[in-house]
């Protein structure tokens, strides 16, 4: 295994290096395609920290959690937990390593077994990767459910028996009940009613600030982000648009892409009317995709460098950005 040293990486939990996904699909009858969901994409989350991963429908963000959750396997690149290897990891260490991140789902109507009551879904994990007795099992239970804002007398009830919000905090408490470093919640308030949504979103900050846990947060909501994140990784087309700290990113975005998603959600940005870019078309098809800058077709700055050269991922003004004219973007408009 591949261990990069302790010492060196104390801040940084979990880091993508290079992480691609493809999957093969029929074109038609005849032909077989290729979908790039995740075509290269590296960040670091910083230990105890919030990652917002925001994009439009399509742009990889699942696809990204199903690799870092080890869910699926990616099809190249590197994902480092805690500086551990995955890929040269065993089986034994991965099953350890998965333990060490959980997943957290949009609907936890889909994601909880109707047919188990609290106490079975948040007993089982213990049961199985514990040394506790039935008590310290139930003991441990009440207390999460506690944690998460659930009566532990409730622990006998099924999923259909609560509220939406209930039943996410439910998930919550079977993704926190092993202590995890890391937890990847994929759009997790986003079928949740609005006076829902806040509560949720503040039971995750109390618990990251309770057990130092990790999070990257799916969202396509850039309200829920600026509320959520410490870091922001805009992605597009299954790269990465725009990835830094949120204050940077969201003080003044420098990629069309990210401004275009900004000035869609008309609360956060008032104060500043001039930046509005609307978003003009579709993302193309996925298994054809543009040349050169895959933004390029949708962009207001695009130039003809942009058809022809990929950007690549590179700093300017405190951030990570890919886009040929990022210096420009944000200083003036196009
Ligand atoms: N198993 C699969 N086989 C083929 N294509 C797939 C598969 N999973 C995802 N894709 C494709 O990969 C791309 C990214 O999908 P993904 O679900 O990761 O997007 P997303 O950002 O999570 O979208 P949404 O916001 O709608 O949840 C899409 O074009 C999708 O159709
Ligand atoms: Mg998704």
């Amino acid at each position: 295994m591949n261990a990069v040293p302790k010492e060196m990486n104390q801040d940084i939990v979990l880091a993508a290096d290079n992480l691609a996904r493809h999957y093969s699909v029929k074109k038609s009858m005849f032909e077989q395609g290729t979908v790039k969901a995740l075509n290269g994409v590296s960040f670091e989350l910083k230990r105890g920290r919030t990652l917002a991963v925001v994009g439009e429908s399509g742009c990889g963000k699942s696809t990204l959690a199903r690799q870092l959750t080890m869910i699926e396997a990616p099809t190249s690149g590197r994902l480092l937990i805690d500086g551990e290897d995955v890929a040269g990891a065993g089986k034994e260490k991965i099953a350890q390593l998965r333990q060490r991140v959980q997943m957290v789902f949009q609907n936890p109507f889909a994601s909880l077994n109707p047919r188990k009551t609290v106490e079975q879904t948040l007993g089982e994990p213990l049961a199985i990767n514990t040394k506790l007795n039935a008590s310290e099992r139930a003991k441990r239970i009440a207390h999460m459910m506690r944690t998460v804002g659930l009566r532990p007398e409730h622990a006998t009830r099924y999923p259909h028996m609560f509220s939406g919000g209930q039943r996410q905090r439910v998930a919550i408490a079977r993704a926190m009940i092993l202590d995890p470093q890391i937890v990847v919640a994929d759009e997790p308030v986003s079928a949740l009613d609005v006076s829902i949504q806040a509560q949720i979103l503040n039971l995750f900050m109390d618990l990251q600030a309770e057990f130092g846990t990790s999070y990257v947060f799916i969202s396509h909501n850039l309200s829920v982000v600026e509320h959520i994140a410490d870091d922001v990784m805009v992605m597009y087309f299954g790269g990465v648009a725009e990835l830094g700290d949120k204050q940077t990113i969201f003080a003044k975005p420098r990629h069309p892409y990210t401004r275009a998603l900004m000035s869609a959600t008309p609360a956060l940005f008032e104060e500043d009317r001039r930046i509005k870019i609307k978003l003009q078309g579709e993302m193309p098809s996925p298994l054809s995709p543009p040349s050169g800058c895959t933004f390029h077709q949708r962009c207001p700055y695009a130039i003809d460098r942009c058809r022809t050269e990929e950007p690549k991922l590179r700093e300017v003004d405190g951030r990570q950005v890919s886009c040929h004219r990022a210096e420009e973007v944000g200083d003036g408009d196009a």
